[in-house]
C-alpha cells in the first residue's frame, strides 16, 4: 500500500460504486439542491439516513438553516439533473418538482424519494454530516438507478 495523499485518496474512494442523490431544501419558495453520493442508511428503528456536505459548499447555510429536506435517488435517465445540481451556477434545465408535506419539494420520476426531518449535524474534517429522520417515502420499482464509479456515470 502507498501512503495516502489528496489525489490518491480521492481516486481510491472513486473505486466504490454508489448511487446518486440530490438533496433539496426550500427557503422562501426557492429550492436549493446539491448532488451527493455520500447518502447512506443509518438506522431502521428509528428510520435514519445520513449524507455529508462540504463546509465550503455554496449551499451549506441553506442546509444548516433548514428543518426539513428531501433526498432524491436519481434514475439512469436523470444524469442531467445530477450535473445540474453539482454546479455552483446551475445550468438552466427544466426539472419537475412535486410538493412534500413539510414545505419541501421533491424531484419527480426518481427511483426513490425521502422526505426527512433534520435531527443532527456533526462537523468532521471539511464536511458536515447531516442525520435525517425519514418521514415520508416514495419509490418506483420499474426505474433503473443512476450509478457513479471512478468519476463516471453508469
Ligand atoms: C456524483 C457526485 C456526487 C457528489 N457527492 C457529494 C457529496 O456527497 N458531498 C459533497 O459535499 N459534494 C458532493 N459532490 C459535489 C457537489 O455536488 C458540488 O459540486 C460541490 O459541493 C461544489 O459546489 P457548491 O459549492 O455549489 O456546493 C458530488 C458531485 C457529484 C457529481
Amino acid at each position: 500500500m502507498k501512503k495516502t495523499n489528496n489525489n490518491i485518496f480521492k481516486k481510491t474512494l472513486g473505486k466504490f460504486t454508489t448511487g446518486v442523490t440530490v438533496v433539496c431544501v426550500k427557503q422562501n419558495n426557492i429550492i436549493h439542491g446539491k448532488t451527493v453520493n455520500s447518502f447512506n442508511s443509518l438506522s431502521l428503528n428509528p428510520p435514519l439516513v445520513l449524507f455529508s456536505l462540504g463546509n465550503y459548499s455554496s449551499s451549506i447555510n441553506n442546509f444548516l438553516n433548514s428543518k426539513y429536506l428531501t433526498i432524491n435517488i436519481l434514475s439512469k435517465k436523470q444524469k442531467k439533473i445530477s450535473n445540474h445540481f453539482s454546479q455552483k451556477k446551475p445550468s438552466l434545465i427544466d426539472i419537475d418538482f412535486a410538493d412534500g408535506k413539510y414545505n419541501t419539494s421533491y424531484i419527480s420520476n426518481c427511483v426513490g424519494n425521502l422526505e426527512c426531518k433534520l435531527v443532527d449535524k456533526i462537523k468532521k474534517g471539511d464536511h458536515i454530516i447531516f442525520i435525517c429522520k425519514v418521514i415520508n417515502v416514495l419509490y418506483d420499482d420499474k426505474l433503473k438507478p443512476l450509478s457513479y464509479f471512478n468519476s463516471n456515470y453508469y
